[in-house]
């Protein structure tokens, strides 16, 4: 016997309206579980399809890389403009306040330092700590055509197994050594092999030359990795490149947080990306944004 309905309005069936079966549309995510693609919906803004991640783990090899020396003051202001922060769980845990929103993106390999062979990574975090930590997603660096290729490779594998166990994605950073050939032809090559291994989304360098290629024979989504400080033009221009030749965002670091107005340039980064704002326009946005944070400053 179901428990006794007392309510006297009469039950709406809508025995004629089809039951709406929302298609997932971020790239290669279709078969994923319910979890799975709610972590992905609070990385990848539905809206455009496309993040702005902040990464500031480069605290795990390289120690307190300039301007993340403080991260409680230079990054936390920064969160709300992101999409996802990159972190490590140590920076995570100790420094980022609970109550924020964004979805955290838990760096997930590690090892050597700038000492030592980078390559040389091994898992650096428990799948159970991500979920402890609700984390949305966990990175995990991946040297193809490294000495250590082989290890990397089956770190991503194994973070890959147990992600689809917990419904948790993996982002794949292909990692270029210093003496390797950033080309398309290098990216097309690791960003098809983290995907086929079952990355569910790929963190890469852009070329200008055929980036469309890598974008194109990748199945799963693709965010530009930032690199090296360079003028802001030029990393707006980088970030159009990429957006316009198929990234679904950018995962930024140096480029933001070195920026003489990291918080200008997160909004012109933003308006590149989710607008696709032209490299001159975001550029204009970013100056006038500074100029009011310097008459402020001023004040
Ligand atoms: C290296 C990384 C870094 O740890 C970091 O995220 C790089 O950010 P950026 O180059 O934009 O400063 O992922 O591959």
């Amino acid at each position: 016997m179901p428990e006794a309905d007392f309510s006297t309005k009469e039950k709406q069936y809508h025995a004629d309206v089809p039951q709406k079966n929302a298609p997932f549309t971020l790239k290669g995510a279709g078969s994923y579980d319910w979890g799975m693609k709610n972590r992905l919906a609070r990385t990848f803004d539905p809206r455009s399809g496309r993040t702005v991640m902040l990464a500031v783990d480069h605290g795990y090899f390289q120690g307190p890389t300039t301007g993340l020396e403080r991260i409680d003051l230079t990054i936390v202001p920064l969160i709300p403009s992101c999409d996802a922060l990159f972190c490590t769980r140590g920076i995570l845990r100790a420094l980022v306040p609970p109550q924020v929103q964004k979805p955290m993106v838990l760096r997930a390999s590690g090892g050597p330092s700038i000492l030592r062979d980078l390559s040389d990574e091994e898992i650096a975090m428990d799948m159970e700590d991500a979920l402890r930590l609700n984390a949305c997603g966990v990175g995990v660096q991946v040297f193809v055509g490294s000495e250590h290729e082989s290890r990397t490779v089956r770190n991503m594998t194994r973070l890959v197994d147990l992600g689809v166990r917990h419904g948790m994605p993996v982002m794949a950073v292909t990692a270029v050594g210093k003496e390797m050939k950033r080309d398309a032809q290098y990216f097309r090559l690791a960003c098809r092999m983290c995907a086929e291994l079952g990355a569910t989304y790929v963190k890469t360098y852009f070329v200008e030359e055929e980036f469309e290629t890598v974008t194109a024979s990748c199945p799963v989504p693709i965010v530009m990795a930032g690199g090296k400080k360079m003028p802001e033009l030029d990393a707006l221009k980088m970030a159009y490149g990429a957006i316009q030749g198929g990234a679904a965002g950018v995962d930024m670091g140096r480029n933001i947080f070195q920026s003489d107005a990291p918080s200008a340039m997160i909004q012109a980064v933003r308006a590149v990306v989710h607008k696709n704002e032209t490299p001159e326009r975001a550029l204009d946005l970013y100056k006038t944004l500074k100029a009011k944070l310097d008459k402020k400053k001023d004040r």
